[in-house]
């Protein structure tokens, strides 16, 4: 282990917990001056970490941070890109400590954002920091570090077009993933892409009594439910006309080198509280959210959820649901599939309209390339075995956008837990992931900084 970072690991901490304890929730309005002060902290941050220069770039919505650290012309390009804004912490009575007074418990910081993302962008930073002290930067780095990434990274995407000469890199390095976890590290190479709307169903003009009307006039929340229910059939598929249309299909050797990676389907259960795992039929857990697509209802509301019992027969029915994607699946073809279908299954007794949200293509990243080899050697050293090169679930809608946009290909080196309960109450990231995520971003810039370009 590198002896600077675990003689300021105790600082690092401090500093990253004065980070977390700014609110910085993209999704509401109030929290709008939580979020340039987490940007300015981010850009202070660099500047202090030893970056030549960094600054907060407005955007018709949240800052965007901007620092690099250029050393050598002829030496290759990072660019490092995290986010900074984080997930709403509700519901606050299930969290053991305040979200944004973080904690260390069992050697794991509870904190919202503690791993989506700012532990894991304060990783670079103190890396960075590492590599200036002792003077062994190896790349020139960029670090661009948005605001708005949980919202739909909308004026990134802006700010990406509008700003390719700044961002000219040779490979973009992104810590917001997971690992398998602490005994098998591994690389992740793909993430899903998503698809989001949400429906209105409408019925009578006003609440109705469900007794005076009930039986006769038609109920936007039952029928919200039957249109949901036929979504799916009854092997997991998901029924919309053309929706697996596009969907690669692995090939047996493909799919028998993921079932290579360690799983326990009991473990899985137990972690999560399950009697029995659910989805499509003839694949794996670690398939169905790998390589093939889903459909979740994210949330639905109707009628009286007050206390007590109120006799009535809702107007409405509202959900917001979202389809993870694999490749060669589009988003915006798919919310069209989705939008044409929904109306399709409406009985006459309704109106349905349905609004899509924000979008994000799935990825698969370059496992042939002297970064990704890069980033295998430096967990091989600092983990001292091999990362395991896994598909992931979730989605980072930029990613596609950066290799549309720049060119470039990124490495996914993330170092969180699928157990760190990201967007739910008490998230946390282990102590040790922060300070091995460290020594790991430093091997790599290390490897890819001597490695060959290719
Ligand atoms: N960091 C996550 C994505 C992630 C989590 C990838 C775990 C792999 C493993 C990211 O912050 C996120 O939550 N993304 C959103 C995207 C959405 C808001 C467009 C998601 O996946 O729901
Ligand atoms: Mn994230
Ligand atoms: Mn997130």
């Amino acid at each position: 282990m590198n002896s600077y970072i675990e003689e300021n690991k105790t600082r690092f901490l401090e500093e990253l917990f004065d980070w977390l304890r700014i609110p910085s929730i993209s999704a509401k309005s109030e929290h709008k001056a939580d979020m340039i002060k987490a940007a300015e902290y981010a850009r202070e941050a660099l500047m202090q970490a030893g970056a030549d220069q960094a600054e907060v770039c407005q955007t018709p919505g949240h800052p965007i941070v901007y620092g690099e650290k250029l050393v050598d012309p002829t030496l290759p390009t990072v660019l490092v890109y995290g986010h900074y804004d984080v997930q709403p912490a509700d519901p606050l009575e299930l969290w053991h400590t305040p979200p944004f007074e973080p904690q260390v418990r069992d050697g794991k910081i509870y904190a919202r954002g503690a791993c989506d993302d700012k532990g894991q962008v304060y990783m670079h930073i103190k890396a960075l920091e590492t590599m200036v002290k002792s003077d062994s930067l190896s790349c020139n780095i960029k670090f661009m570090i948005e605001g708005e990434e949980e919202v739909g990274s909308d004026n990134l995407a802006i700010f990406v077009k509008d700003n390719k000469e700044k961002l000219k890199a040779d490979i973009i390095l992104i810590s917001d993933t997971s690992i398998i976890d602490n005994d098998n590290p591994s690389i992740t190479t793909g993430l899903r892409g998503i698809a989001y709307v949400e429906v209105e169903v409408s019925g009578p003009n006003k609440d109705l009594h469900s007794g005076v009307y009930g039986g006769a006039v038609d109920n936007p929340a039952n029928v919200l439910c039957e249109m949901v229910a036929r979504l799916k059939d009854k092997d997991g598929k998901i029924t919309i006309p053309g929706f697996y249309d596009k969907v690669v299909v692995l090939s047996q050797q493909e799919r028998s080198e993921l079932a290579k990676r360690p799983f326990s389907l009991d473990e899985y259960k137990k972690e999560l509280g399950l009697q029995a795992v659910h989805g499509e039929k003839d694949y794996s857990t670690i398939e169905r959210v790998g390589i093939r697509p889903s459909l979740d209802v994210n949330g639905m509301w109707s009628g009286y959820i007050g206390e007590g019992a109120k006799t009535v027969l809702p107007d409405k029915a509202f959900a917001k649901i979202s389809m993870r994607l694999v490749p060669n699946q589009d988003s915006d073809e798919i919310a069209e599939l989705f939008t044409r279908y929904f109306h399709s299954l409406a009985p006459a007794t309704v109106k349905v309209s349905v609004k899509k949200h924000h979008g994000g293509q799935p990825v698969v990243t370059n496992i042939n390339s002297t970064a990704f080899r890069a980033a295998s050697a430096a967990f091989e050293e600092a983990w001292g075995k091999p990362a395991i090169p896994t598909r992931e679930g979730g989605s980072i809608p930029i990613v596609a956008l950066f290799r549309q946009e720049l060119g470039l290909d990124s490495v996914l080196m993330g170092f969180g837990l699928d157990s760190d309960a990201i967007h739910s109450p008490n998230e946390h990231y282990g102590v040790f992931n922060f300070v091995k995520g460290i020594e790991t971003i430093t091997l790599f810039h290390k490897y890819y900084g001597k490695g060959k370009r290719s």
